[in-house]
């Protein structure tokens, strides 16, 4: 249709648009997000990224996790990728990753986690993912590169970093764009804050290891504090997930504290990361978890909220809808 014509058919829509659909446009204002509810990508199926990751580049978030929907290949595992302006709408972008048995791990093996860096020196995305098998015995991370950010990612490798086991993996890019990997030790009964090698591709330098046994670890750099913050070791069940602070990633780490009353096992969540959104006023961390449902995993829902943070505390409140104006960093509960 010529673009003439186009404008001359927009106006014409509108008139005849029904008044109260009108209002509700103007009053609807930004989106919601809804913790614990199925949450649509621009396709209307539920987000499959669960155990995820964001990486923001450009104005741009790209959010990266499993894809556990039904009906896929049971020999391989999925990690999709979704992009949003606003990480209130998500845009389905990719399978960027379509993994088949990449070792000889059997056809139970496991793929969880995925968390993707931009390297700007090699102009590569890598992402880290947990590699297993069945019995979560052998304990390593993979990587896997792509020249694009939603393109398909080639595995290169996996391997025990710094030759410690490594489950759950959480990932960190400091303010000064350093990236680390987060990944839990058992034997060590602990979680390392690690260093990446100059190309990314390998884990190359212990920075922390933090004694306390948390999975599902995420740090955060806020007011010149990080935190840490990480679940207990209870599987797909809940539990009251706790964060520590300190003035240097190498520690001293404080004690570490529940994050929500710990009868709520943090809302029925566990988490996977901490995402600072800095605007034009104000910065909104927000505490991204997963509500696993072990037997219905496609069903596994999100409960991202903003949490109330400063001067070494951290509060995960009641989750309830709520908005994001990315451009002034401002959330509203409703
Ligand atoms: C959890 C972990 C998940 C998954 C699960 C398997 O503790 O955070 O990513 O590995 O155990 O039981």
């Amino acid at each position: 249709m010529p673009f003439a014509t186009i404008r001359h058919v927009i106006p014409r829509k509108l008139f005849l648009a029904p008044i109260p659909l009108l209002l509700a446009a103007a009053a609807s204002g930004p989106q919601l997000i809804r913790p614990g509810e199925v949450w649509p990508d621009d396709r209307g199926q539920h987000i499959q990224a669960h155990g995820g990751g964001i990486l923001k580049f450009g104005d741009t978030w790209y959010w990266f996790g499993e894809d556990r929907s039904q009906g896929l290949d049971p020999a391989r595992r999925y990690v999709a990728c979704y992009s949003s302006t606003d990480l209130a709408h998500w845009t389905f972008r990719n399978q960027v990753l379509k993994q088949a048995d990449p070792g000889d791990l059997g056809p139970r093996f496991v793929l969880e986690r995925p968390k993707v860096f931009y390297n700007p020196r090699t102009r590569k995305f890598v992402m880290y993912m947990h590699i297993d098998d069945a019995r979560y015995q052998l304990a390593r991370v993979g990587v896997a590169v792509s020249d694009t950010v939603d393109g398909d990612y080639r595995f290169l490798s996996s391997f025990r970093p710094l030759d410690r086991e490594s489950r759950d993996i959480g990932q960190f890019v400091d303010d000064d764009g350093t990236p680390y990997l987060i990944f839990e030790d058992r034997p060590a009964k602990g979680f390392h804050i690690a260093a990446l090698s100059a190309d990314y591709l390998t884990v190359e330098r212990d920075v922390a290891l933090i004694n306390a046994p948390l999975e599902g670890g995420a740090v955060l750099h806020y007011q010149g504090l990080y935190y840490a913050l990480g679940s207990a070791l209870t599987g797909w069940n809940p539990n009251p997930n706790k964060y520590a602070t300190a003035a240097k990633l190498e520690g001293p780490w404080s004690e570490f504290r529940d994050i929500a009353p710990p009868e709520t096992r943090t809302y029925g969540s566990q988490s996977t990361m901490l995402l600072k959104v800095t605007g034009s006023r104000t910065t909104t961390v927000v505490f991204m978890g997963d509500i696993w449902r072990p037997r219905t995993q496609w069903d596994s829902r999100y409960l991202w909220m903003p949490v109330e943070i400063g001067n070494g505390a951290l509060r995960l409140p009641a989750p309830r809808p709520w908005t994001l104006d990315v451009r002034t960093g401002e959330s509203q509960p409703q």
